[in-house]
């Protein structure tokens, strides 16, 4: 069976690549896929995402990196995928997660969303949250792989100020 792990990744933590690492080892094939989210402004282009996204996971073999501008069903539809992963932190990602998974299974009713709930490790941890402590010095260490937070430290080095977080 083939799943698709969408998201914005801005950046890719140690949270997605749990969730990406246990996705692997359920489904045969798994559709890594940077989306584009309306309500966000990024930091790092499309591009940068994707190469963090590659650079982390190298050692997973049946995974296919992506990314699409529209409707994450068009995408589905596409290239025949069969079920959505997204992953469940907090009671307060359920409203958001809850309405999109409706929303795409009203569109494309044979597709379902099926959710892993975060390692306990990682039930704080968000792409934001990880931005907010690099760009103010903190170790992020354990919450990001090893190129994401080299990226991170250049930018908010190099960039301090100028940078949307
Ligand atoms: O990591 P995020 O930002 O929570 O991911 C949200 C994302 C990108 C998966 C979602 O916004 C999305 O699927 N966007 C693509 C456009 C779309 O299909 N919107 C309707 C979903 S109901």
């Amino acid at each position: 069976m083939k799943a698709i792990y969408p998201g914005s990744f801005d950046p890719i933590t140690l949270g997605h690549l749990d969730i990406i690492e246990r996705a692997a080892k359920i489904f045969s094939e798994v559709y890594i896929v940077v989306m584009e989210n309306k309500r966000k402004k990024y930091t790092f282009s499309l591009d940068e995402r994707i190469e963090m996204i590659k650079e982390s996971t190298k050692h997973i073999k049946n995974i296919k990196i992506d990314c699409f501008k529209g409707l994450l069903i068009d995408y589905v539809k596409k290239n025949n995928i069969d079920v959505v992963i997204r992953g469940l932190r907090a009671v307060t990602d359920f409203e958001y997660e809850l309405q999109m998974a409706m929303a795409n299974k009203e569109m494309c009713p044979n597709v379902d969303t099926i959710f892993l709930m975060t390692d306990k490790k990682f039930s704080f941890l968000s792409s934001s949250l990880v931005k907010e402590v690099a760009y103010f010095g903190g170790d992020i260490s354990s919450w990001v792989p090893k190129n994401v937070e080299k990226k991170l430290i250049t930018l908010f080095n190099e960039n301090k100020g100028g940078v949307d977080i």
